[in-house]
């Protein structure tokens, strides 16, 4: 595939060598178009070194072969990272002063920007409104990360990890569709740690792989995600918004308090059923004698729990938007896209919540998943079977998608990300 990438002036355009490397490494011709103010950042001879192609931010070079018009026409993709405050101001209203803001405005293909920023200039109306616009026309704007910005303060704005806008880029030059576009979606990933004392746990062997390729995906499917992560060290899926967590007590506030207003939630994490009746304050050590035997209450069954609330919803009155922020919501109307910022054309009193649950079994693994499904009252139930190797810590899954009054769907084994699109497809049919 022909890609362009963009490059505009912030200092994360150090971090799209790496994204470049990623392109040019899997086969595709990448050519750079970095601003003038990029080139203060990172210079011409270096993206010219890494894509193997000449580099010029300006209309001025090489006018025989019309760069302006040609590059932008002959593209598949272009993907502009890091995208500053002034290239997206730019880009929504159609200004074309150099190279890179002329290809914007003659490409036809897909057009990816990853925004990175200080937090009040990503926060700033002006910002809002125009990226806003750029995903009223067809572009995906992935919201940007959260963390630490270039001086001692931090919040959103920082370039996701480029491997996971990467993803974002394949996935929409494969035309994907953005059927979750102003959905709320929550999803909770990972094991959770229950505390015996300050150093020890009892935890499971959850990697989170499988919840996050679900963010993932969600995500760039269009969908605002939250993610809440119980104990997961993998790099923050482009776009979502990441609650990190510990116990199952904080998973369930983080998820509860998440998924208020929320279309779908989906319960990946492996939460753990039992946690130590009382944590020792301080270690517990072999001189103290004989340890004493570790006495274990029940955990709260957070997706029963969530299965639960729809219904009582469902009995009282019927929800209608009704604070001044889903007021203005509505009133604003504004387009699908990618991540966190977007706003919804409806609120989640549009329609039932979507409750998808996950069962990891090792034995009569589809009647104990019909079993647990009807227990649960959830609408999807993802089974998997665990033990030797299947599961756990790999790339890959095969599940068993269990559908509340429907047929089961079996997805044949392959990437997280697959069965991941299984279930959102499954999920955008109950929501529409
Ligand atoms: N789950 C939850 N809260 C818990 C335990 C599990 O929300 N305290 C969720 C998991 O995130 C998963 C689903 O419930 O989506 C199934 O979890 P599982 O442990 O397989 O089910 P259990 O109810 O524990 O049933 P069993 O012990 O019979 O396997």
């Amino acid at each position: 595939m022909k890609v362009v990438l963009g490059v505009s002036g912030g200092i994360a355009a150090y971090k799209a060598c790496e994204l470049l490397r990623l392109f040019t490494e899997s086969g595709h011709e990448v050519r750079v178009v970095p601003t003038r103010e990029a080139l203060k950042f990172v210079g011409a001879p270096t993206w010219a070194a890494l894509s193997g192609n000449p580099v010029s931010a300006e209309v001025w070079d090489d006018v025989h072969e019309v760069p302006h018009v040609r590059i932008g026409k002959s593209a598949d993709l272009v993907v502009v990272a890091p995208a500053t405050a002034d290239v997206l101001a730019k880009a929504a209203h159609g200004l074309a002063g150099d190279l890179l803001t002329n290809t914007l405005l003659t490409a036809t293909c897909p057009v990816v920007f990853a925004p990175a920023m200080h937090t009040e200039m990503w926060q700033h109306p002006a910002t809002r409104a125009n990226v806003a616009t750029l995903r009223s026309r067809g572009a995906v704007v992935i919201d940007p990360a959260s963390g630490r910005l270039t001086g001692a303060d931090t919040g959103p704005g920082r370039l996701p990890d480029p491997d996971e806008i990467f993803q974002v880029c394949l996935r929409v030059a494969r035309g994907r569709p953005l059927d979750l576009a102003g959905r709320k979606v929550v999803v909770s990933a990972g094991g959770t740690r229950e505390a015996i004392d300050p150093v020890r746990y009892i935890g499971n062997r959850s990697s989170g792989l499988q919840g996050y390729a679900l963010a993932r995906t969600a995500a760039a499917r269009g969908a605002e995600v939250t993610l809440v992560a119980a104990n997961v060290s993998l790099p923050d899926p482009a776009g979502a918004a990441v609650i990190r967590v510990e116990s199952a007590a904080e998973l369930r506030e983080a998820v509860l308090s998440a998924s208020a207003d929320a279309d779908v939630v989906v319960m990946a994490a492996a939460v753990a059923d039992f946690r130590p009746a009382a944590r020792h304050d301080t270690k517990i050590k072999k001189t103290d004698g004989e340890p004493e035997a570790i006495h274990l209450v029940k955990n709260p069954d957070i997706l029963a729990e969530l299965g639960d609330r729809r219904r009582e919803a469902r009995s009282g009155p019927p929800t209608a938007p009704g604070t001044p922020s889903e007021l203005a919501e509505l009133v604003r109307g504004d387009t699908p896209g990618i991540g966190a910022g977007q706003e919804k054309a409806a609120g989640h009193g549009a329609g039932p919540q979507v409750i998808v649950g996950f069962a990891a079994e090792t034995h009569d693994v589809l009647a104990n998943g019909q079993a647990k499904l009807a227990r649960k009252g959830c609408d999807l139930l993802v089974v998997n079977q665990v033990g030797e190797g299947l599961a756990f810590g790999t790339a890959g899954n095969a599940a068993t998608v269990l559908v509340a009054g429907g047929e089961p769907v079996e997805v044949p084994f392959g990437p997280k990300e697959d069965l991941a699109d299984t279930v959102w497809d499954l999920v955008a049919t109950r929501l529409s």
